[in-house]
């Protein structure tokens, strides 16, 4: 069960390690230790687009998409938690959840999915790096635009 986890991380972080993004400029730019909004102003949707490599071993982000391990993520950026998929079988921690899909509730679930929802089945460590998670949810939220 953890296998597809740990690819997906070796993957992070490979990707991570290859595209610079011009992460240093923009996390002068944010400032010492930068708030999540902080980092909301400097977050780079493209790089949020290849860091998706990642999390596209699970989920579709075409609009119409089909469900695969996870739920298509086509507009998921503010709709209610555990919910976006008709068709998708989502656990009763992720359903039970509530509230929507803002950039601080995506922040603490790509961080560490398990912390934020006990009894996810999202098998996915999460990734460290608070700019790559910023990336990646300004990714998820030109989705939405
Ligand atoms: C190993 C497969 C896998 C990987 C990799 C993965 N996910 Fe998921 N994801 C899932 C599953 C399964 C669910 C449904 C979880 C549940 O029902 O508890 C889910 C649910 C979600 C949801 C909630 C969707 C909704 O409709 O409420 C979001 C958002 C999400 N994933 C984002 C991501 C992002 C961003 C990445 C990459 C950083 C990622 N996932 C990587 C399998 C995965």
């Amino acid at each position: 069960m953890l296998r597809p986890a740990s690819a997906a991380l070796l993957l992070t972080l490979s990707l991570i390690g290859c595209a610079d993004d011009r992460r240093a400029e923009r996390l002068k730019a944010a400032g010492p230790n930068p708030t999540l909004e902080k980092l909301m102003t400097v977050a780079d949707a493209k790089a949020g687009a290849r860091l998706f490599g990642t999390c596209a071993a699970c989920h579709t982000s075409s609009a119409g998409g089909p469900d695969t391990g996870g739920p298509n993520l086509h507009g998921i950026y503010g709709q209610p938690i555990g919910q976006h998929s008709a068709r998708f079988g989502y656990t009763a921690a992720l359903r039970a959840k509530g509230g929507v899909w803002d950039d601080k509730a995506l922040d603490a679930w790509i961080a560490n999915p398990q912390r934020f929802v006990p009894g996810t089945k999202m098998q996915f460590s999460g990734i460290p790096d608070p700019l790559a998670r910023a990336d990646l949810i300004a990714y998820l939220r030109s989705l939405s635009d």
